[in-house]
């Protein structure tokens, strides 16, 4: 059993008691260790002011590493790793790194608040070879917001710097030997108080066995896998959590599994991972990946996270329902599945009990017959939650079409299916004049709400039209050099 918090920090060993469990990192850094560099922007994983990058053994004697946002993770998440901070980046020469220095010869920096966030998040590529090209480096950097030097800078810097990438750190077999020799591998029980002193227990179980035990003596304890939600409970909405489990240090919960009509994604397998395999089922699916917040959120939040959280508004559930996706649910010994349409029951209610987890989402991979379509309606393109998402798969045969799953979110309280708009699809031609009619039945299923994001009416508008959109990107007729209704057909 781990009481102790144990890291590295820089290649410095740390060994921590007693610290809040739900203390972050960015405060333990600025406020324990005095190293100011990194920043805090906005607090709740939006800016990218606070990037890291967190080292961790990958397996195969060497080091993986990935940016996060150090303002929304908690301590007990470094346990094992190691933790880089904008400190710990240097030249050979003890000097100014690649990316620093580009940033300064290109002028990539006004004010510099931002500025330590983009060190972080090029320095991740450096390490890592990702965002080789202009676009992906683009993509990489959506996460950092700059609000004076503007980014034609900042990319030139990084593509000066990054090259080729995949630099690593140097030393990686040796500081993998050391992590590992930080862990033991058995179960983590931390207990602490937290800012206002509240008393807190933390558990960390390492296997589904250690999890479903743990849960079912504590079933109203909060569970947190990437904190990309529940970090934000503490920096914004300072709760009390009195007692934590961790569950991203179960193996089991990690794995995907793939055979030719299905893909597993366990609970917390991350965005960024999951991404690859869904993208492999429908380009539309990568869009949406490539677009669900940022790289340093991808490489945090998960896919169990996403669907769990009951949000109406989460990008998965969507896609996901119209693929036609189960959960498996564990508690204790007993599992059972569901069909995630009908795990949301209402606005922040789901079925699912206490002492209860998601144990993995199964999706049922598209046939020969399959249309598919995924779009997300949001203010900004990059980095922002979706006003409205829509995602459709229908099965065709010969003209006509043969099943419907369209499945909207920010349409309703929960992740919902059109069902009035599938009955008047089923039976028909693939045609305008059908889609047409399903777009008008739209409003037998919805009765949508206004909100800062978007007003009623323009979700239903939006709504059927993006159900018009799908029909014209799959439209048999449809020959190319038209308006392009992907991003892939503009390239
Ligand atoms: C800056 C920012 C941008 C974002 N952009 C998007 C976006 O574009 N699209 C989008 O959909 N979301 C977005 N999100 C929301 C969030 O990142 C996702 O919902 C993410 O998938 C949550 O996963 P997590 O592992 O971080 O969840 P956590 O924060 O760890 O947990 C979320 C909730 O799920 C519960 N939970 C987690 N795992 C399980 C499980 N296995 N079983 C039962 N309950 C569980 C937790 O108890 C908690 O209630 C954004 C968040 C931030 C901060
Ligand atoms: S402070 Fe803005 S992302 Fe962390
Ligand atoms: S340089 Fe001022 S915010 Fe980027």
């Amino acid at each position: 059993m781990g009481r102790q918090i144990r890291f590295l920090l820089g290649d410095e060993e740390r060994c921590l008691e007693g610290n809040a469990p739900s203390q972050t990192v960015l405060r333990y850094l600025r406020e324990s260790e005095r190293l100011t560099g990194t920043k805090e922007g906005c607090a709740e994983g939006d800016c990218g002011a606070c990037t890291v990058v967190l080292g961790e053994p990958d397996g195969k004697g060497g080091m993986a590493y990935r940016a996060v946002n150090s303002c929304i993770q908690c301590m007990p998440g470094l346990h094992g790793r190691q933790l880089l901070a904008v400190e710990h980046v240097k030249g050979p020469d003890g000097g100014l790194h690649p990316v620093q220095r580009a940033l300064v010869d290109h002028h990539g920096s006004q004010c510099g608040f931002c500025t330590p966030g983009f060190v972080m998040q090029l320095y991740a590529a450096w390490l890592t070879g990702e965002a080789k090209t202009r676009g992906a480096l683009k993509d990489w950097l959506a996460g950092n917001l700059c609000r004076c030097t503007g980014y034609g800078p900042i990319v030139e810097a990084g593509l000066e710097a990054l090259g080729e990438g995949g630099h690593g750190r140097g030393g990686e077999a040796e500081t993998a030997r050391r992590l590992a020799a930080l862990d033991n591998g058995a179960m983590l029980r931390l207990s602490g108080r937290d800012a206002e002193g509240r008393e807190q227990r933390f558990f960390a179980p390492r296997s589904l066995e250690e999890l479903a035990v743990t849960y079912w003596g504590y079933p109203n304890a909060v569970l947190v896998a990437g904190a990309t939600d529940v970090g934000l409970w503490i920096t914004k909405e300072h709760r009390h959590l009195p007692v934590v489990i961790d569950i991203t240090r179960v193996p089991e919960l990690a794995q995907m599994k793939e055979s030719e009509t299905r893909l597993e994604l366990g609970a917390t397998v991350s965005l960024a991972r999951a991404a690859e395999r869904l993208f492999a089922i429908h380009e539309d699916l990568g869009e949406l990946m490539r677009r669900f917040a940022s790289v340093q959120i991808r490489n945090c939040g998960t896919v169990g996270g996403n669907v769990a959280n009951a949000s109406p508004i989460g990008d998965l559930p969507p896609a996901f329902i119209a693929l036609g996706a189960e959960l498996v649910l564990r508690r204790r010994e007993e599992t059972r599945r569901v069909e995630l349409e009908d795990y949301f029951l209402d606005y922040g209610r789901q079925d699912r009990a206490a002492g209860e987890f998601v144990e993995k989402v199964v999706v049922k991979k598209l046939g020969p017959a399959s249309r598919f379509g995924a779009y997300k309606l949001s203010k900004r393109f990059d980095q922002d939650i979706s006003a409205v998402m829509g995602a459709f798969r229908v099965e065709v045969e010969g003209e006509n079409i043969t099943a419907a799953r369209l499945a909207f979110g920010g349409m309703a309280a929960t992740p919902k299916r059109a069902k009035a708009a599938e009955a008047a699809l089923i039976g028909q031609p693939f045609a305008e004049a059908t889609f047409r009619r399903a777009g008008q039945a739209l409003c037998h299923d919805f009765s949508p709400i206004d909100d800062m994001r978007a007003s009623a009416r323009y979700r239903l508008l939006a709504a059927e039209n993006l159900l018009m959109r799908f029909f014209l990107a799959n439209a048999p007729t449809r020959q190319g050099g038209g308006v392009p209704l992907r991003l892939s057909e503009l390239a």
